[in-house]
């Protein structure tokens, strides 16, 4: 059998990366390195029970540990966690992951990409979600470096459809058995893409060089409004589906973390930081205009339903595919670990008292 072509995949422990590991590996066609901080965590050991997976140990924010965990690969799936990490950190880091691949001679590079909010904005500062264009500012300068020496592809993605589970997305349930939206949500369609569909998605980046070099391949399940979420869930569940829309204001003292949240609030409130740190609330203003005012670009449906002609096409199908009920599941490691690690003072987005 001829030798599997390696991928080392970044954020390989987490909600986006895990059904690229499971994707890529289940294919028979590659193997996979998984860097993580903790080879122990019970995701870490999930992924590697799986054929053809093995893990690294290592933080993407150490320059050594990069050089070892990209030497010898021939490909790589790269989602940096700007939620850890902040947006000026991201941005150094995420530059250094891809100049170091290039240095120990991968062969093809998958940047886990989101839009550049500020850019398609036309600069309006209104619109500067830093960890939106940390991303989208990386993107760009890995597609400016051309095809030469090593093939890129940008996987953009937007707000994962299982945030209606865990994280900005999820609603209240009140005590008449209906189901609350609360969030300042306008009218504009948001690009969900169901984390399903991701794995699928990186696989063919890899198996199709030819095309997907130089493409920023943007994803979406479904576009959709809080109003369209919102009645979607009736119609599914039978169960009443509300959306309220209040001013930004109203709504972020019950959304943060923790009063006062940076946007890396996974490191607690006392990690160092500087000015360029942006608060959770400074960033989520911006990411829900930006999302609200419609300013994103259509994805093309085509080129998607070519792809992966079986991909998951609309809210509803996600919604009866994984039996949803509005109440909340584990989805993000970086909440999973918070809640261990502080059970006192679990992120409940709302849906505490
Ligand atoms: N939530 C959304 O809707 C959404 C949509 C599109 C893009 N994103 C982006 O996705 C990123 C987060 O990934 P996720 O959604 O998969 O979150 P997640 O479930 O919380 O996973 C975070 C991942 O990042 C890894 N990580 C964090 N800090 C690290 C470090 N210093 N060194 C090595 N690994 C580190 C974790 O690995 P270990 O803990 O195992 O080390 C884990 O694999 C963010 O940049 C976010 O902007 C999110």
């Amino acid at each position: 059998m001829a030798e599997l072509k390696e991928i080392l995949v970044i954020g390989g422990t987490g909600a986006q990366g895990m059904p690229v590991v499971k994707a890529l590996a289940e294919s028979g066609r590659y193997r996979v390195r998984v860097l993580t901080r903790s080879p122990e965590s019970s995701r870490a050991q999930e992924i590697a029970a799986l054929q053809n997976v093995t893990l690294i140990q290592g933080a993407q924010d150490n320059q050594q540990d990069l050089h070892r965990a990209f030497q010898g690969v021939y490909g790589a799936w790269v989602n940096t966690d700007g939620f850890t990490l902040g947006e000026k950190n991201e941005l150094y880091y995420g530059f250094r992951a891809y100049e170091i691949a290039r240095a120990e001679g991968v062969q093809h590079y998958v940047w886990a990409n989101i839009e550049y909010a500020l850019k398609i904005a036309d600069w309006n500062e209104k619109y500067h979600c830093g960890h939106m264009d940390a991303k989208g500012r990386i993107g760009e300068f890995i597609l400016a470096q051309g095809q030469e020496g090593m093939k890129s592809s940008l996987l953009s993605t937007g707000p994962y459809m299982e945030m209606l589970m865990d994280g900005m997305f999820v609603p209240k349930e009140q005590p008449d058995g209906s189901f609350w939206w609360v969030n300042p949500a306008k009218a504009g369609k948001i690009p969900l893409i169901s984390l399903q569909d991701v794995g699928v998605y990186s696989l063919w980046l890899f198996d199709n060089p030819s095309e997907s070099a130089g493409l920023n391949l943007e994803v979406t399940t479904d576009d959709v409004s809080f109003t369209d979420i919102a009645r979607i869930f009736t119609e599914v569940t039978g169960k009443q589906g509300v959306h309220k829309s209040v001013s930004f204001e109203q709504y972020a003292p019950l959304a943060e973390p923790y009063p006062g949240a940076f946007v890396n609030w996974g490191l607690g409130p006392n990690a160092v930081r500087d000015e360029s740190t942006m608060t959770w609330r400074d960033n989520f203003s911006a990411w829900w205009h930006y999302w609200g005012d419609g300013i994103t670009r259509p994805r093309d449906l085509g080129l998607l339903d070519r792809i992966h002609p079986g991909r998951i096409k609309s809210l509803a199908e996600w919604m009866r595919r994984v039996s949803y009920d509005g109440r909340p599941r584990s989805v993000l490691k970086l909440v999973e670990d918070w809640n261990k690690k502080y059970s006192d003072k679990a992120v409940t987005y709302g849906q505490g008292d």
